[in-house]
């Protein structure tokens, strides 16, 4: 199948687009590189290589709020699905500037949902987060816990989802899949890809792993007075791998049903920010310096998912553990210490 896969450069998606090069499908990347490098899809070139797995990816630059050039995109290849990733992800810049959230994520999506339905392509599966659950929660979160989120970002995830959701009541003969990750970490066990943030990092796996590499001098550790095991934040945190996998999967799943499904995708586990400190210093073999700073605002005490109806719906689980997870990521973050 021929599958679009918006913001395909980027972190999850590069990884994404390699295992739908490895289950046989034809991608074509549509990505503006605005929090990404091209150097990610030669790389997977680079494994593709290495696996004798054949490397059909188209790249069009474009930004999805670009009718224009989507509508050149549906008109140049014939696209069957759309795995769609792009979008902007930092939740501090999203208070910051809310209305820079609100037309990259949701206007953007409005554009490329108008344009898929111009074209009559009707399959979608959206990346959605666990942010949309708020917090804090004591128990895994199965899907229909109560929506509720605390910033714009968060709000840019909802509303997507509520526009996929009256699009399907709209006319069923949508097929949508909506995936609410947990925590992404990790990188592609060759070392050849991996998460490439801008400047300092927000998420705890990078920062510790740039700590690890000597780019960072010390990781602070938001807080250490919860209600967990430890005091630490716990989280559940699923390697990038999995989550690829588990997009193939949907999109499998989509092919052969009808209708909209919300599905989570995490690993049922929860990890503290010590748990994942410790595993991480396992991996790369040396200690982790860190401070223990007061809480983070908007910062949680635990989540994790309930992972039954990625079971059910798409026979997918997570495979990779805590550790593994940081071994991939000390693998990529010391053989690439600058990034892509
Ligand atoms: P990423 O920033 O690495 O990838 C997003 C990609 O989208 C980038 O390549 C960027 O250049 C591109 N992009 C952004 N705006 C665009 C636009 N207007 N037009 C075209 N391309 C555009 O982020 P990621 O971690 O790979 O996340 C992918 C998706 O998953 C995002 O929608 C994000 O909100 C969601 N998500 C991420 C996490 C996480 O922690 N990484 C968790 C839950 C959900
Ligand atoms: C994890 C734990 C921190 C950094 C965010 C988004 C969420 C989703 C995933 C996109 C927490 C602690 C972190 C540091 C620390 N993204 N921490 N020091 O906040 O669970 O989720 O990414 O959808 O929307 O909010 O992830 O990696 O930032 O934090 O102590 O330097 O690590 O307090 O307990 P979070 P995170």
């Amino acid at each position: 199948m021929n599958i679009l896969v918006t913001g395909g450069a980027g972190y999850i998606g590069s990884h994404t687009c390699l295992q739908l090069l490895a289950a046989g499908h034809q991608v074509v990347v549509f990505d503006n590189l605005c929090n990404s490098q091209i150097e990610s899809l030669n790389r997977i070139r680079k494994i593709s290589e290495q696996h004798s797995i054949s490397y059909e990816i188209s790249f069009v630059k474009g930004d999805i709020r670009d009718e224009i050039a989507l509508k050149n995109v549906f008109t140049t290849y014939k696209i069957d699905a759309v795995i769609h990733f792009a979008g902007l992800k930092a939740v501090a810049e999203s208070s910051e500037n809310p209305l820079y959230y609100y037309d990259n994520n949701v206007n953007g999506s409005v554009k490329l949902f108008s344009v898929m339905a111009e074209f009559n392509v009707k399959k979608i599966v959206f990346s959605s987060s666990a942010t949309v659950y708020g917090g804090p929660h004591t128990e895994p979160i199965t899907e229909d816990y109560p929506l509720k989120v605390a910033n714009p970002y968060g709000r840019t995830k909802l509303m997507i989802e509520d526009i996929l959701r009256d699009m399907y009541s709209a006319d069923p003969s949508w097929r949508i899949s909506i995936l609410r990750y947990f925590n992404p970490i990790g990188a592609h066990e060759s070392g050849l890809m991996g998460e490439n943030p801008n400047g300092i990092p927000n998420n705890l796996l990078p920062y510790v792993a740039q700590v690890a590499v000597g780019r960072l001098a010390k990781l602070r550790i938001f807080g250490n007075d919860y209600d967990t095991p430890d005091g630490t934040g716990v989280r559940d945190y699923v390697h990038v791998m999995d989550l690829a996998d588990g997009h193939v999967m949907a999109l499998n799943y989509l092919f052969a049903n009808l209708g909209l499904s919300t599905i989570n995708l995490g690993t049922g586990m929860g990890y503290s920010v010590l748990d994942v400190v410790d595993a991480f210093a396992k991996a790369c073999e040396k200690p982790i310096n860190y401070e223990f700073l007061p809480r983070r605002a908007g910062d949680v005490d635990i989540y994790y998912a309930d992972v039954s109806l990625a079971k059910t719906f798409l026979g997918w689980h997570a495979k990779r553990d805590l550790y593994t997870m940081c071994l991939d990521t000390w693998r990529w973050q010391s053989t690439n210490p600058n990034g892509y």
